[in-house]
């Protein structure tokens, strides 16, 4: 390798001699055209003999939107093909995409009753409560996660209690998040994600799940999420976007990381793994491959990639407007997830890849 490397920086060095040293290398090597690696591409079997990755459905966790005080479902705009289910309409979705073998989804409540805590979430009885039973008592097999947050059920929308100068309160914040934990666990939530990238956040919520008997309640922390553009689409369907209020901050960079930032990645990964989470996520995914490759290196924990709202809506609008073929461009982003080192993925086209593969009758 070396050899080669050194060879390439000669025929850099001096363009005469690029023919020769061409040569040279393929003789030395012992290279082309005895070794062509086409020959391993020359039939579709052979291919699939050879693949390094794959995805099946067993891969895909599909987010759902929950909206109270809902009659009929309602499509979401900026993301074609998907609804905020009512409490009534999340049962026939369950069923639909257990029915279809996906295995896992991740809960979202959108609110009708906000204020500044988010004390809805907190109660039994309240939205998280109510979608999380009614999951588990819908379709007991499924993997239910719920996200753990503030912003869809805060009035200014940040994701948790707020100071005097409008930034949120780290350590109030963990102790409303231990509680929402322990409403979660208790309607029955096999998973807890916590997203709000709050500092402890781990540690408080296993804490309080084990004190309350929780011990088998699992933990994914978004560890590294980023402050993002891509979440524009999801702000819309969940109702959390910032700026109602004047005294809050109008964006969340004090929680969330800064999108340039690789190896305050690693470190909030690190600190989320010694505070006991079970797998974590990374998200944004597609602008972020490099960051789940470099999680995957570091650790070995279980690894999620989310497949983010505005990640979404781009390639279902290309698709729309006949830049795109969707079917097989979302097989290849999946694929590249994966290969990225993602052993799964949240992701809004879930639904739509297992219709797609029991189609083609594939696992
Ligand atoms: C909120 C949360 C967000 C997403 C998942 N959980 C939004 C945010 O942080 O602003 C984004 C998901 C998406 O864009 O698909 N805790």
């Amino acid at each position: 390798m070396k050899k080669a490397i050194n060879i390439s920086r000669q025929i850099q060095k001096d363009g005469a001699e690029k023919e020769f040293k061409t040569n040279q290398l393929s003789q030395n090597n012992g290279s082309y055209p005895t070794k062509r690696l086409r020959r391993l591409r020359s039939s579709p079997f052979l291919r699939d003999i050879i693949a390094e990755t794959s995805v099946s459905k067993d891969d895909l966790i599909y987010p759902i939107f929950v909206e109270e005080n809902l009659q009929e479902r309602s499509p979401i705009q900026s993301m074609p093909g998907i609804f905020r289910e009512s409490e009534k309409s999340l049962e026939i979705k369950l069923k639909e995409m257990r029915d279809e073998g996906l295995k896992s989804v991740m809960l979202f409540g959108v609110s009708h009753n906000k204020d500044s805590i988010g004390s809805d979430s907190l109660k039994p009885g309240g939205l998280l409560d109510r979608m999380v039973s009614r999951a588990k008592n819908t379709c007991p097999e499924l993997v239910v996660m719920a996200d753990l947050c503030f912003c869809e059920y805060t009035d200014h929308g940040h994701c948790g209690t707020l100071q005097d100068d409008g930034d949120v309160d780290n350590d109030r914040t963990l102790d409303n998040l231990a509680q929402q934990a322990i409403i979660a666990a208790n309607a029955g939530a096999d998973i807890v994600a916590p997203s709000g990238m709050m500092d402890g956040m781990v540690a408080a919520i296993r804490q309080a799940l084990d004190q309350d008997g929780h011990t088998n309640t699992c933990i994914v922390s978004y560890s590294a999420k980023y402050a993002s553009h891509f979440y524009g689409p999801f702000r819309d369907a969940a109702g959390c976007s910032l700026g109602h209020q004047q005294h809050c901050l109008s964006d969340r960079k004090t929680y969330q990381m800064d999108p340039g930032n690789r190896q305050e990645a690693l470190r909030e990964v690190a600190l989320d793994i010694e505070e006991g989470t079970d797998m974590i996520i990374v998200k944004p995914g597609l602008p972020y491959l490099d960051v789940i490759r470099e999680v995957k290196d570091n650790f070995n924990i279980p690894t999620l990639a989310y497949n983010v709202s505005g990640e979404y809506a781009m390639i279902k609008l290309a698709a729309a407007s006949g830049c795109l073929d969707l079917e097989n461009a979302v097989m290849e982003l999946l694929t590249c997830f994966k290969r990225a080192g993602a052993d799964a993925i949240l992701t809004y086209f879930a639904l739509d890849v297992a219709k797609t593969m029991n189609k083609y009758n594939q696992s």
